[in-house]
């Protein structure tokens, strides 16, 4: 493989691999920091992506990237400013901490057990709707309006909104994708407009919640705002887009590759529906497997790196690739093997460090109850098509649409 400025980045990037894309993955452990002169700096091995994401000197604030080595001009926080997504500590942890007060442990430790019930009742109702069908695409029918729904209700969307979120969402993911070949004026354009619109219409939602408060998150939030210790209006908003947005496509894909992943093991299908305590080990093997972040384009050092024999410069852009580092034999042995009782599975599906996923207690509860219901209830299921289509992104990787066919539905013994 050549390594010539923006070739990697292409390779990476091109939808030639997207179906596989860990072939190309081992090929790049070969080097695990490799760097062209000004393209960004791509680490692929698990140790030198867990180290860095524990490394203090390495920003998330795209503002501390070398404008001479950005590839597009950093106008993201038009609308909203930055979520704590991209910000780094201290801000960071501030606004985590606050957002993470209603969310979970110590102050709500039982938000998510008491959305177990409805989690589940959500699941059911969406494989009714299978009734009297025997093919369905499973992303459109079930493993989008799924965590999308929940995400709402969590935050306090209503019900007849959710329909303009699926929208906004799915503009400001594609934005995430570092596409060589976009048109970056138009996509800069459309994301633009989409946060505009987002941030307005949560402006609103913000108002009728002081007005009327709920026993939603964003209610939550509303109420810890204050001039010393709660977040300033302009927080509240991205942080909420934040939620939103995280919460979306991320599930969406978790859910669907891990049907896809089931249908071509039909042995391990057969063992989930006998032992529905498999799911836990199962859904943190499909984390590692095929996760659907595959890697964190978007950090720079505050100075100096040394690491795997290289030094990456202040100011340069790095990329973490966390699928490639769940794929590496240094680190997991026989990496390719889907084992979905694998021990001591530390893998990089949800980052590590002081980033990690926020919502992944959140996401797993309905990875878990999701897989467990559609493989107890979908009559020998199967693939229409293998391997399905993919959406363009490469970042948030995942099928545009599962057709599945079965011979029928088993009643829900659940509720
Ligand atoms: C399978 C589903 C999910 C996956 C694979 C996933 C993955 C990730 C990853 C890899 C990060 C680290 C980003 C970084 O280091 O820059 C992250 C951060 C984050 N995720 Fe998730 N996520 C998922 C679901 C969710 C859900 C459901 C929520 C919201 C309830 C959520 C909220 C967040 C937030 C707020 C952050 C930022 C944390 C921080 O900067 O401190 N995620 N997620």
């Amino acid at each position: 493989m050549t390594q010539t400025q923006g070739s990697l980045v292409r390779q990476i990037t091109d939808y030639a691999h997207r179906a596989d894309p860990y072939p190309l993955y081992a090929e790049l452990r070969k080097t695990p920091v490799a760097h062209d002169e000004e393209g960004p700096y791509i680490v692929s091995t698990y140790w030198e992506i867990h180290g860095l994401l524990h490394d203090p000197r390495l920003s998330s604030d795209a503002r501390n990237l070398d404008p001479r080595a950005a590839p597009e001009p950093v106008d993201e926080d038009e609308g909203l400013p930055p979520s704590f997504l991209k910000l780094d500590p201290p801000e960071h942890d501030r606004l985590r901490q606050l957002a993470m007060a209603p969310f979970g442990p110590p102050h709500t430790p039982r938000r998510l057990h008491t959305m177990r019930g409805e989690l589940t009742r959500i699941v059911g109702e969406l494989i009714d709707g299978f009734e009297g069908r025997d093919r369905i695409d499973l992303v459109d029918h079930f493993s989008f309006p799924f965590p999308v729904t929940v995400i709402c209700r969590l935050l306090g969307v209503p019900r007849e909104d959710e329909a303009r979120f699926h929208t906004w969402a799915g503009t400001l993911t594609t934005g995430l994708d570092p596409d060589p070949d976009a048109d970056a004026a138009e996509r800069q354009r459309t994301a633009r407009q989409a946060r505009t619109e987002l941030a307005t219409y949560l402006s609103e939602l913000i108002e009728e919640r002081r007005r009327a408060p709920g026993d939603d998150m964003l209610s939550a939030m509303v109420a810890g705002q204050g001039p010393e210790e709660g977040m300033c209006r302009m927080e509240l908003l991205s942080t909420a887009a934040l939620l939103l947005v995280a919460g979306h496509e991320t599930t969406v894909n978790l859910i669907t590759n891990g049907m896809l992943t089931l249908l071509r093991n039909p042995d391990v299908l057969v063992r989930l529906r006998e032992d529905h305590h498999l799911v836990v080990p199962l859904v943190e093997e499909l984390l590692r497997f095929d996760p659907p972040v595959q890697m964190l384009p978007q950090r720079t050092p505050l100075s100096e790196i040394d690491i795997a024999g290289v030094t990456i410069p202040k100011g340069a852009p790095v990329w973490l690739l966390l699928a490639s580092g769940n794929r590496d034999p240094q680190r997991f042995p026989d990496p390719d093997r889907f084992d979905p009782q694998r021990k001591d599975n530390q893998h990089l599906g949800f980052g590590s460090g002081v980033h990690s996923c926020f919502g992944a207690p959140l996401a797993r509860l309905e990875a878990q109850i999701a897989l467990t219901e559609l493989a107890r209830r979908l009559v020998r299921p199967r693939l229409l098509e293998d391997p399905p289509a993919y959406r363009r992104n490469a970042v948030l990787r995942g099928p545009r649409q599962l057709p599945l066919a079965y011979e029928g539905l088993a009643p829900d013994g659940s509720r």
